[in-house]
């Protein structure tokens, strides 16, 4: 017999963290996290399995496929914006290929369970593409369906990932007598920057913000990469969780799309440096453009529209900027430091 258990991939990342912490506290399903790295001990002690490896290597995801039941799949597992522009070849392979290799095992196990399996996708405001600041200025709040011209390998992948999970939920093989014996229940939302207190960023563009707060509780100088009116939105991680939650507990007849915006605040890095000030008042903090990078966010929103996700599954963050600061950031951050 198969055990029935929830599959987590990129178990080992920012939102992995946060996720299988929540998912621990929140189902009595069995928990298996697939990552490149080891698990931390925290993470790895309430997994049921703990699996080291490559979403690439057909051979351990046969193992998994074959080993359980999978009721749900949360694909987490990705190469982020700045790592990806360094190697495009390899950032397609582990965001591409690796998701439709997840989407293929979705379809094995609704096929021999003969139910739906639900497939969560994080996608990211990286699928969006402005073409300069100008036209950024101009767009103002920017709707899912609105500028989906992306400049970086990054957001490439996640758009065309977020079209292969439409098509296998919607259309997968239509033309074959299988058509409509797999059902996959694809959800994704498209992240803000997210900036956590627990896990330092790694790979991102939207790092500046997550960094800047992380050096200043260490008393590390930091230089900021963006110039200080540069805006996109961010959210706290525990936010991110939660939205994540409500997309999947949401009855599937209530969503009226497969992929969302959400939102919760959008500082410049300006505000960032300023709130971040505040309470580590001797915190060196300075900007160093880089203008490559700068290029990457500023093809990114200033704002995006989440209505379709306050409507449908009744999205609404706890964290506004203010409560993200003195209700998790700053606390969190001095018990993670040990500041008192
Ligand atoms: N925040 C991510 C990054 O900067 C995008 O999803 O890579």
């Amino acid at each position: 017999m198969r055990r029935k258990a929830i599959l987590i991939t990129g178990a080992n990342g920012e939102i992995g963290h946060g996720l299988i912490t929540a998912l621990h506290e929140q189902t009595g399903e069995h928990l298996i996290g697939l990552d490149i790295e080891e698990m931390d001990s925290a993470t790895k002690g309430i997994l049921w399995e703990n699996i080291v490896g490559n979403i690439l290597d057909r051979t351990i995801l046969d193992r998994i496929n074959s080993q359980y039941e999978l009721t749900t799949i949360y694909h987490l597992a990705a190469l982020l914006s700045t790592r990806a522009e360094f190697s495009p070849g390899t950032a397609h392979e582990v965001n591409v290929d690796g998701t439709l290799n997840l989407l293929s095992i979705a379809v094995e196990q609704s096929r021999s369970q003969g139910r739906p399996i639900k497939f969560f996708f994080p996608s990211s405001i990286a699928v969006y593409g402005l073409a300069d600041l100008e036209e950024k200025n101009r767009a103002g709040t920017v709707a899912e369906s609105q500028f989906l011209f992306p400049q970086t390998m990054y957001g490439c992948n996640k758009l065309y990932c977020e079209l292969l999970g439409s098509y296998y939920a919607r259309h997968y093989q239509r033309l074959t007598a299988e058509a409509g014996t797999a059902r996959i229940d694809f959800r994704a939302i498209r992240f803000p920057g997210l900036i956590s207190a627990v896990t330092a960023p790694s790979g991102g563009t939207s790092d500046y913000a997550p960094e800047m707060l992380h050096a200043a509780a260490q008393g590390i100088d930091y230089d900021c990469f963006v110039r200080d009116d540069t805006t996109i939105p961010f959210m706290t991680m525990p936010d991110a969780i939660r939205a994540i939650h409500l997309l999947m507990d949401a009855p599937r007849e209530a969503l009226s799309q497969l992929v969302y915006n959400i939102r919760a605040f959008n500082p410049s890095a300006a505000q960032f440096r300023e709130r971040v000030l505040a309470d580590f008042p001797k915190a060196e903090i300075g900007f160093s453009v880089n203008g490559k990078r700068q290029a990457m966010v500023d093809s990114w929103p200033a704002d995006v529209d989440d209505s379709a996700a306050r409507h449908d599954w009744g999205w609404q963050p706890e964290h506004d900027f203010e409560a993200a600061f003195a209700d998790y950031l700053i606390p969190d951050i001095r018990t993670r430091y040990r500041i008192h």
